[in-house]
Parts: C-alpha cells; sequence; structure tokens
C-alpha cells in the first residue's frame, strides 16, 4: 500500500484539484492506493474517486459514537462519506491533541465498529531513539491500542511504522533501521496472534519517504508500502513512490 497523507494542506479546490489529478493518472497499480484527506474534502473527493483504484482516508475520528461533542467528527460520519480508511493514532494527534494509547484503542474500536479500515500510526520520539527504547515504545502502544482486537478485526488494520524524528524532518530512517523495526512489529503480530496474521499484516513506513528513496525503503521484505506525507501533496511525486512499490 501507498497512502497519502495530506495533513491540514490544501483548501477544497486544491484538494479536488489533486484528487483529479490522481483519477486521471492513477490506472492500474501494482499497490492499494489511498489518501488520506481533511474531513471537509471526504465527500467530494471520495464521490469523484468512486470506482477508481484511489481509495480514501479520514485523518482522524472521534473516540465518541454520537452526541454532544462540538466539533467532532464520528466514525460512522466518516464511513457516510464513502471513506473506507481512518489514519488513527498520528504522531501529531499524540504528540498536539494528547491522545493516549487508551484514547485511540477506542478510536480504532469505533472506525471498525463502523466498517473503517483502521491505519494505525506507531513510533517512537528522537530520544527514546537516542536511549534505545525503540522497540519498548512501539511494543506498548502495540498492546495498549491495537493487540486486544480479535484476529479477524486486527486483519482490517494496517499498521504504518512512523519514527517521529523522520517526520518532516528529511531525516529518512535508514532502509536498515526500517527493516529492522518492521521485522520486530510482525514478530510482535506473530507472537500475539500467529504466522499467517503475521504475513499478512502490512506495514507501512513513514517519515520523509519520498520519490528519491521509496524504491530503496520498499525493497525489505517487511517494508510493504510507505504512508506519505509531504511528497503526498504533488501529485507527480506521489505517483512516483506508488509506481516504486
Ligand atoms: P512526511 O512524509 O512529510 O515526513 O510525513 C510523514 C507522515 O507523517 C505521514 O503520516
Amino acid at each position: 500500500m501507498v497512502a497519502g497523507n495530506w495533513k491540514m494542506n490544501k483548501t477544497l479546490q486544491e484538494g479536488t484539484a489533486l484528487a483529479a489529478e490522481l483519477k486521471n493518472n492513477v490506472k492500474n497499480p501494482t499497490c492499494e492506493v489511498v489518501i488520506g484527506t481533511p474531513f471537509i474534502h471526504l465527500a467530494t473527493v471520495a464521490e469523484m474517486l468512486k470506482g477508481t483504484p484511489v481509495h480514501v482516508a479520514a485523518e482522524n475520528c472521534a473516540d465518541k459514537e454520537s452526541g454532544a461533542f462540538t466539533g467532532e467528527v464520528s466514525a460512522a460520519m466518516v464511513r457516510s462519506t464513502g471513506a473506507e480508511y481512518c489514519i488513527i493514532g498520528h504522531s501529531e494527534r499524540r504528540q498536539y491533541y494528547h491522545e493516549t494509547n487508551d484514547i485511540l484503542r477506542e478510536k480504532v474500536r469505533l472506525a471498525l465498529a463502523n466498517g473503517l479500515k483502521p491505519i494505525f500510526c506507531i513510533g517512537e520520539v528522537k530520544e527514546e531513539r537516542e536511549a534505545g527504547r525503540q522497540n519498548d515504545v512501539v511494543r506498548k502502544q502495540l498492546e495498549e491500542s491495537v493487540f486486544c482486537f480479535t484476529a479477524e478485526e486486527f486483519a482490517q488494520i494496517t499498521l504504518a511504522y512512523e519514527p517521529v524524528w523522520a517526520i518532516g524532518t528529511g531525516l529518512t530512517a535508514t532502509p536498515a533501521q526500517a527493516q529492522e523495526m518492521h521485522a520486530y512489529i510482525r514478530s510482535l503480530v506473530n507472537a500475539n496472534y500467529n504466522a499467517a496474521v503475521a504475513d499478512n499484516t502490512t506495514i507501512l513506513y513513514g517519515g520523509s519517504c519520498n520519490e528519491k528513496n521509496a524504491a530503496e525503503l520498499f525493497a525489505n521484505p517487511d517494508v510493504d508500502g510507505g504512508l506519505i506525507g509531504g511528497a503526498s501533496l504533488v501529485a507527480d511525486k506521489f505517483m512516483a513512490i506508488i509506481n516504486a512499490r
């Protein structure tokens, strides 16, 4: 899978223009292609891309089912737009909006209950990597937010390893660093479920992945694609990354 995360970029007009470019040019991708857009773009973009190989994701959803939560958008609302995926647990949500592993488990539960496929993000900050604690951090994130689900539910979840120090910094993880962590993540899935579930889990790499370094990252056996920020905002760059998969 190659998934874009537009973050808080593009007006509705700019977003639909980018979606139109992708619609016209992404024809027979050899991987699942997803774009994560701001909430207000979802209905328009999902309608435009219906029946094409480009699938649509929200970047977040509420941790509550419905009701008096002003400004929030529920998983059911996201699904009603035609979006099929939902990014959950991005480090920017964890860092700036204080989303804890417990809150994120609830978001995953509601996404699954409403027919959305979560793209669940995990990853350590710079200080944790420097202290050699990256495996412990990622294990705790998985244990507290997604390993409680049944194997059937877990099969709907895509994991995205995004080392926080690599996001938007140009400091891409080396292919060896990515492979090492992805293999570790797959071993955890194996230990918590079984080998078949682990084999079938899609584990994306994210963090300064671009059209120049995507091929060597994706060449690793446990790197199943990418979650792309900045480079997903330009059609040509995003399409080059899709072609690198
Ligand atoms: P960049 O590709 O801009 O580093 O962002 C990665 C990311 O956070 C995707 O979710």
